[in-house]
């Protein structure tokens, strides 16, 4: 974990106003969460967080919310830090909480924010910097499925393993995530236990490689998961399939994966 992470439920103070640009006349103000780990007070402490408000000039700003923070950046203020690499919803990197909902700024459009935009980091995560949580758990549960193809048998020696389509229809709606933790940032079960439940992300990856039929760890796939924590701590509240921005329901994989822990008990 990175040193000096911020703690989940910080107070929040008020921030610095930046003034608006010259000459803008159609601006929109943006209010962001801004944490610096080496804003530390006299205990060596870091300071809690504040949050800043900008406006920014719409006549020169792209359509979506990350448009507007790299204007931020670029014009405003160097110091806002945030992740982003595609712009296309495809990295999953600019994953954030906007006026209340975890979604992707890079697809999230300036023009359905009614009022001041409200940006803060995904929630219940440690906050490496402004806008950038800490994934590292994340990660390592992600790691813990192992989530790749995994065989005993050997490969045909003259093509790649084939599945047939119906085969690989069944992987519709689970291989398309890009592993964001909107989903995740947002299931209550998840911040109550964040190292002992694998969450609606991990879990949705869990199922694409159980029932990949080229896969031929599946019992030993199951077994990984049998344990009071890391499955059954879903509850079935499905606020991971309504903020999803790629439009998927990691609930319905979870509902799936302990159909087939029962089914296999018989
Ligand atoms: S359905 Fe399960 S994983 Fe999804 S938000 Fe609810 S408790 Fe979390
Ligand atoms: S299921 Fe959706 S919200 Fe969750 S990590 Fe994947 S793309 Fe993101
Ligand atoms: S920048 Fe890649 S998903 Fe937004």
């Amino acid at each position: 974990m990175v040193e000096f992470t911020l703690p989940r439920n910080s107070k929040v103070r008020k921030g610095i106003k930046h003034p608006t640009p010259e000459g803008a006349t159609n601006t929109k103000t943006f209010n962001i969460y801004r944490f610096d780990p080496e804003d530390v007070k006299e205990d060596g402490t870091p300071n809690n967080p504040r949050l800043d408000t900008y406006e920014v000039d719409m006549d020169s700003c792209g359509p979506m919310v990350l448009d507007a923070i790299i204007k931020i950046k670029d014009q405003t203020d160097s110091t806002l830090t945030f992740r982003r690499s595609c712009r296309e919803g495809i990295c999953g990197s600019c994953a954030m909480n906007i006026d209340g909902t975890n979604t992707l700024a890079c697809t999230k459009s300036i023009e359905e924010c009614k009022g001041a935009v409200n940006i803060y980091p995904l929630p219940h995560m440690p906050v490496v910097k402004d806008l950038v949580p800490d994934l590292s758990n994340f990660y390592a549960q992600y790691e813990s499925i192992q989530p790749w193809l995994q065989t005993q048998t050997p490969a045909p020696s003259n093509s790649e393993r084939l599945q047939s389509p119906e085969d690989r229809e069944k992987l519709d709606g689970l291989y398309e995530c890009i592993l964001c933790a909107c989903c995740s940032t947002s299931c209550p079960s998840y911040w109550w236990n964040p190292e002992r439940y694998l969450g609606p992300a991990v879990l949705l990856h869990a199922y694409r490689w159980i029932i990949d039929s080229r896969d031929e760890m599946t019992g030993e796939r199951l077994d990984n998961l049998e344990d009071p924590f890391r499955l059954y701590r879903c509850h079935t509240i499905m606020n991971c399939a309504k903020t999803c921005p790629k439009g998927l329901n990691p609930g319905k994989a979870i509902a799936e994966i302990k159909k087939l822990m029962v089914e296999r008990k018989f």
